[in-house]
This record gives structure tokens, sequence and C-alpha cells, in this order.
């Protein structure tokens, strides 16, 4: 055995029976079960078993054209993840929540009681909400600029109502009558662009001081957000050289933003499609893409283009990149545009396209048996192109006990993972600071 110093930090994308689009249809995958805290709660108990640091919850507040065609369950993050907080003991809790479409008071909130609640177990991904403009009265969607200028805004206000409470506030003196110190609590008075809050927060101190900051943007615009505001950053790259170079954005952004870059952690989203050998591997990969409803597929990919129509064209055919809008026409998933902008660049058809969509949401398909698989993801974590993964099977039941019986044995026997938590906390596990100091 072999021990590192250096070890992978982990999470484990939940929410529906698994990531794949055309999973659900399998006989096994829970389908009817899908929206129970049974089910959720085996996913995460299953995560825990095997010391992953947090189990993360994507979220979006709209239903994308998948009524007929693809399961909509989507939770809503911060009540599944207070059930999960009372069924598991240790794993952190991350959930995703829009800047764009709720207001700091309610959040802060609603985090400071998850952080209470779970003992300081608590993560938010940020995220500046790329759809749902129907939902909320704000048709059309704010520009790109603005939802990150906003953001920034919002998480200013948000870090002040946690820190409106001293760490030491709470007096609890049941003679004197004390509850609080009254000078440790103070409103924060803000004022800005987008949000008057006055304060304080009416939630003392959480645990953890506030949650792990979590983001996943990846146009400019939201490297340099998470390189100022961000403690784990969720990578979206396909291929090495274009996970390192994303990674070594982030750091350097860091660096710039006046941080260590050790205290921001990038974790490499990856889809493992797993199967005894590699060639049943990939045949399941095949298995799952028939699974796929090719009008549907066509559809959330010509949506990630921008709105591109592409019912004309044939799976196997390569698109042409005039039929793309200009990068600038863009105003949802700039990232992702660019992303499959690059593909066709390459001649990648569209079946290619659809596969990456529906199977990872444009994250990195690994497709093998379980050692290679580990060896995979060894090789980024070597190259310093992540500093973990975050995992996202595309069936928990199906591929869910590869997963964790093989895969994540081996690279704990490789010393890779630890073999305990860190801590009770999930700044603890993940290493990071703590905000007030600790
Ligand atoms: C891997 C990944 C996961 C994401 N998860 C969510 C999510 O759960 N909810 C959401 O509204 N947006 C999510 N997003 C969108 C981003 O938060 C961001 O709003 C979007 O990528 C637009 O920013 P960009 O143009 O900087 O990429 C995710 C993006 C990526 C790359």
């Amino acid at each position: 055995m072999n021990r590192h110093r250096r070890q992978m930090r982990t999470m484990l994308v939940i929410g529906n029976v698994g990531q794949h689009h055309g999973a659900w249809r399998e006989p096994d995958s829970g389908i009817e079960d899908a929206d129970s805290l049974r089910f959720h709660l085996e996913v995460a108990r299953r995560a825990e078993a095997a010391m992953i640091d947090a189990v993360f919850i994507a979220d979006h507040l709209s239903m994308l054209g998948r009524e007929a065609y693809a399961p909509a369950q989507h939770l809503e993050p911060l009540t599944l993840l207070s059930a999960l907080s009372a069924g598991t003991e240790s794993i952190g809790l991350v959930g995703s929540m829009s800047t764009t479409f709720s207001e700091p008071f309610n959040l802060a909130r609603q985090f400071a009681s998850l952080d209470h609640l779970s003992g300081g177990r608590a993560g938010w991904n940020v995220v500046t909400s790329a759809f749902g403009e129907e939902n909320f009265g704000t048709d059309p969607l704010p520009a790109h600029d603005v939802r990150y200028a906003r953001a920034a805004e919002f998480v200013e206000v948000a870090k002040a109502l946690w820190h409106s409470w001293a760490p030491d506030a709470l007096v609890l003196d049941k003679q004197t009558g004390t509850f609080a110190a009254a000078q440790k609590v103070q409103p924060i008075n803000f004022s800005g662009e987008y949000f008057t809050v006055k304060g304080p927060l009416n939630i003392p101190r959480p645990p953890q001081s506030y949650p792990v900051f979590v983001q996943a943007g990846t146009s400019t615009d939201g490297i340099n957000f998470a390189a100022r505001h961000c403690e784990v950053v969720f990578s979206a790259q396909q291929g090495m050289a274009a996970a390192k170079e994303y990674y070594d954005r982030i750091k350097s952004g860091a660096v710039a933003a006046g941080r260590d870059p050790d205290s921001i952690k990038v974790l490499l989203g990856v889809s493992p499609i797993l199967a005894a050998t590699t060639e049943a591997a990939h045949e399941r990969r095949r298995y799952l893409a028939r699974l796929l409803n090719p009008q549907f597929a066509r559809q959330l990919v010509g949506f990630q283009l921008g709105g591109v129509d592409l019912s004309e064209y044939g799976m196997d055919e390569t698109l042409p990149v005039s039929i793309l809008p200009g990068p600038t026409a863009v105003n949802r998933r700039k990232g992702r545009f660019d992303l499959y902008r690059r593909l066709i660049e390459e001649g990648r058809t569209l079946q290619d396209l659809v596969e990456i969509e529906a199977t990872a949401a444009g994250l990195q398909v690994l497709v093998g048996d379980p050692e290679s698989t580990a060896r995979q993801m060894v090789e980024y974590f070597e190259a310093e192109a992540a500093d973990g993964f975050m995992l996202i099977c595309p069936s928990h039941r199906v591929d869910g006990p590869l997963l964790f019986d093989e895969v994540l044995p081996i690279l704990r026997d490789w010393g890779y993972l630890p073999t305990a938590y860190r801590g009770t906390t999930l700044r603890e596990h993940l290493e990071l600071p703590f905000p007030d100091g600790r």
C-alpha cells in the first residue's frame, strides 16, 4: 500500500435516478421511487460509507421542455438536504441556490439553518441561473454580466448576515437572563445596487461561520467570480489539456485575488460508465445512448447552443459552424456554448454532442473497467488538473455499486482517498480554513 500526502477530494452528485437522460428507462433504475427520501438516503448513505466528502444537488428553476422525455424531478435542494442531514452523520451537504432568483436574507437563513441542523456540513453551490426567468416575472433573463454583478453583491450581503452574530455572541446566562451580548449582534445596514438589507440575521453564527462556497461557471466572468469568492470549483472540462488549463486559470486567479491557491479546490466532474471489462463498458455506453429520445436529445443540444434548431440534422452528421450564433449573442451558459462550439469545430458528430450532453451534462465521461477508470482519475490528479472529483453516476442503482465497491476501494488502496473523515464539518473534510480564523 502506497501513502500519498495529497489526497483526492470527492463529491457525489445526486438527484433523480442518475445523470444520464435515458437511464431512467432501465429495468432497475428505481424511477418509480425517485422522489422518495428512501431513494436519496440509500444513495447518500452509500456515499458516506465510502467517505465521500459531500453529496451535491444541482438545481434548475424550469422544466426545460422535459415533460414527456426525461425525468424532471428536481426536489428543492435545501428541503432535501435537511432531510438527508437527519439520516446521515458526517457527509457534507451541498445544494445549488440561485443568486438571480432569490434574496440574500432568505438564503442566508436557509443555509444557516442547514449548517446548524447538520452540525456544520452545509455547502452552497452559487449559481447565477441560466434559465427560469419565465417563472419569476423577470423575462427576459437578465444579461450574463448583470447576473454575475448581482451574484457578487449577493455574496457580500449573505456573508455580512452570517457574520452579523459574533462567534461568541451567545451568553446563555440563565441567572441574569442574558441570552446574547447585544453589542455582538449587529445590523449590517447594507445598501447597494441590487439589495437593501438591514439585518442582523435572526439566527446565531453557524458552526462553519458560513457554508462552503462552491461554484461552476466556466466563462471569464465565472472564473473571475470563482477565483475571488469560491472554495470549491466544479470543473466541467473535456480532456486533460482543457482540465489542466482551467485548473491553472482558477489557481492563478485565486493568487491574483490575494488568496492561497490551496484554499480553492478544483473538482473535475467525471461520469464513469463502468463494466467488468472496457469492452463491456463501451457496450453499456452504446446501450444507454439507445435509450435517449433523439428528438429530445437534439433539442437539448440545440438549447445549449443558444437556441439552434437541429431537427434537420442526422445523428451521424457533423454540424456546420455557420449555424452557431456569435458568442456575444449567447446569454445563457457561455461556458457550455464554448465547449460545444469547440467540439463542432473539431468535426464531432451530432451523436457525440448528444452523448456528452445527455450522459453527463457536458462533463467528462470515463468509459472503462474499474482499474482503468481509477487510473484515469489518478492521471488527472497527478497532473494537477484536478484536486479531486465531482462523481456523477449515469444511474445510481446500476452504476453506483461498481463505482463504490470497486473503483473507490482501488483508489483508497493506492492511498489517494482517506480512510476516515477528517473531522465533523465539511470545512474539515476539505481542509478549508474557517472564515472566523479557527
Ligand atoms: C458543472 C456545472 C454544474 C452546474 N450546476 C448548476 C446548477 O445546479 N444549477 C444552475 O442553475 N446552474 C448550474 N450551473 C450553471 C453555472 O452555475 C452558471 O450559471 C452557468 O455555467 C453560466 O455561467 P458561465 O457562463 O460562467 O458558465 C452549472 C454549471 C456547470 C459547469
